[in-house]
C-alpha cells in the first residue's frame, strides 16, 4: 500500500529537477562574478545620503538549496548614518546574519546569492555598490573600511596560534611596510584598549589559556585593530555573562566614539539593544517590517511583531505569572505566503490583512511600519 507522502517532503525527481534548475541560475551568476578585470565603472555608485556610512537598498539575498529557495532577505531597504549605531532585531531564522554577510561578501557560495539590489558602502571621496563589487576589491576595503565581530570568539581565533600573532596578521594585511618592533608596539596597545591589564601575556597566549570575555575583547581588538568606518557586532555578547556582557558593550561604544564609525549591531537581545541602538530595524521572515529611532521603537512600538516583542521581555519590578510568547510559528522560508508574513500569528488582524504583503507607511518621519493596521481604510476587506 503506497504510504502518504508527508508535508514537505521532495520526491528523487523532484529533488533532481530543483538542483538542476538552481545550478543553472548560480553557474550564470558565478560567472558573471568571476570575470577578471571587472571595471570600477560597473560598481561605482552615489550615496543617496552622504550622511551614510551603508545603505542596504532592496536587498535579495537567496539560498538556491536542493529543497528549494530560500528567501533569507527579501527586500531589505535600510541606512546605517555615519557615527551612529543601528540595532537589527529579530526572530532567529529572520535574515539578520545573512544581510550582514551580504555586506561582508561572506555568503557561502555558489549557493548564496545576491540578486537584487544594492549595498552601497560610503567610501568617504566615493561610494561601492557591494553587491556588484569584485571579491578581491572588498578584500581590500575588509578590516579598514568594513569589520566583523563574529558571535562565538572560538571559532573566530585559531587555536594554534598565539594572541598576538593573530592580531599582527590583520595589522600586517593593511600596513604592508610597518616593521616588527612598531606591529608589536600596536598590538599591545590594541589590547590595552581592549581593556586586557596583562597584555604583555596575553600577546604570547593561545586562545585557549583565555576566559571567554578575554577571548571576546581579542576578537574586538582583531575587529578595530584597522579603524573600520563600519563594524559590524552579530551578536557579540550572546556567549558571555550579565556583567561581563555590560563591560564588553560600554567598551565597543567608548571605541567606536573614539575612532567615529557606525555600528550595525545585530542582536534578539531588547535590553543590548535599548542599550546601544540609536536606530532599531524589526526584521521578520527575510523582511523589515517596522524601522525608527531607538525611542520610537521604545516608546511606541507599532507592528504587533514588535509589540509582542515588547511583550515577551521581563521588565524589572513587574511581577507576572508568566511571560507572553507569541503565539504559531515563522512561516516556511521555501513557501512564504502571499499576503503579511506575520497574520497567521497576528492577534491584531484588521479587514485588510486578507490583502497582499502590505506596503511600507510611515508614522513619523524616521518611524516606518508595514502593516495594514496603519493604512487610513484598514477595516475594508480584500485587496481593495
Ligand atoms: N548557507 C545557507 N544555506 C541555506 N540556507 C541558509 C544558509 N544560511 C542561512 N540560511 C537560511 O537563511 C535564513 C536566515 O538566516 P540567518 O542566519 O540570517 O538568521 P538570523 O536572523 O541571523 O538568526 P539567528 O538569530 O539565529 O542568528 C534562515 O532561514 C536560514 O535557514
Ligand atoms: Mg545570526
Amino acid at each position: 500500500m503506497a504510504k502518504k507522502k508527508a508535508e514537505g517532503y521532495l520526491s528523487a525527481k523532484e529533488s533532481r529537477r530543483i538542483s538542476k534548475q538552481n545550478r543553472k541560475i548560480t553557474n550564470e551568476l558565478e560567472k558573471k562574478r568571476k570575470r577578471k578585470n571587472v571595471p570600477e565603472s560597473e560598481y561605482l555608485t552615489t550615496m543617496h545620503d552622504p550622511n551614510n556610512s551603508v545603505e542596504f537598498d532592496n536587498l535579495h539575498t537567496y539560498f538556491f538549496t536542493d529543497s528549494g529557495t530560500v528567501k533569507s532577505v527579501d527586500g531589505v531597504t535600510f541606512e546605517v548614518p555615519i557615527g551612529k549605531t543601528v540595532g537589527v532585531v529579530g526572530e532567529s531564522g529572520c535574515g539578520k546574519s545573512v544581510t550582514s554577510l551580504s555586506l561582508m561578501q561572506l555568503l557561502q557560495r555558489p549557493q548564496g546569492q545576491i540578486v537584487e539590489g544594492e549595498i552601497r558602502l560610503n567610501l568617504g571621496d566615493k561610494a561601492y555598490d557591494v553587491a556588484k563589487m569584485p571579491y578581491e576589491k572588498l578584500q581590500d576595503l575588509r578590516g579598514n573600511f568594513v569589520s566583523m565581530i563574529f558571535q562565538e570568539p572560538m571559532t573566530a581565533l585559531n587555536p594554534v596560534f598565539r594572541i598576538g600573532d593573530q592580531l599582527e596578521e590583520v595589522l600586517e594585511l593593511h600596513n604592508k611596510d610597518m616593521s616588527k618592533e612598531k606591529m608589536k608596539a600596536r598590538t599591545i596597545e590594541l589590547l590595552e584598549m581592549v581593556g586586557i591589564a596583562n597584555s604583555e601575556g596575553v600577546y604570547k597566549m593561545f586562545p585557549h589559556e583565555l576566559s571567554g570575555g578575554m577571548r571576546q575583547r581579542v576578537v574586538i581588538a582583531m575587529a578595530l585593530a584597522c579603524r573600520p568606518k563600519v563594524i559590524i557586532a552579530d551578536e557579540p555578547t550572546t556567549a558571555l555573562d550579565v556583567t561581563i556582557q555590560a563591560q564588553v558593550l560600554d567598551l565597543l561604544r567608548n571605541l567606536k566614539d573614539k575612532i567615529n564609525s557606525s555600528i550595525m549591531f545585530i542582536t534578539h537581545d531588547l535590553g543590548v539593544i535599548a542599550e546601544m541602538a540609536d536606530y532599531v530595524v524589526v526584521m521578520y521572515a527575510g523582511r523589515i517590517v517596522e524601522k525608527g529611532t531607538a525611542e520610537e521603537i521604545f516608546d511606541n512600538p507599532a507592528h504587533p511583531y514588535t509589540i509582542g516583542l515588547m511583550a515577551s521581555k521581563p521588565v524589572v519590578g513587574k511581577q507576572v505569572d508568566h511571560l507572553y510568547s507569541i503565539p504559531g510559528k515563522v512561516p516556511n522560508p521555501i513557501n512564504m505566503p502571499n499576503y503579511c508574513y506575520f497574520k497567521d500569528r497576528c492577534e491584531m488582524c484588521v479587514g485588510r490583512c486578507d490583502g497582499a504583503y502590505p506596503e511600507e507607511v510611515s508614522i513619523s518621519p524616521t518611524h516606518k511600519v508595514s502593516c495594514y493596521r496603519y493604512y487610513a481604510d484598514a477595516e475594508k476587506g480584500g485587496n481593495a
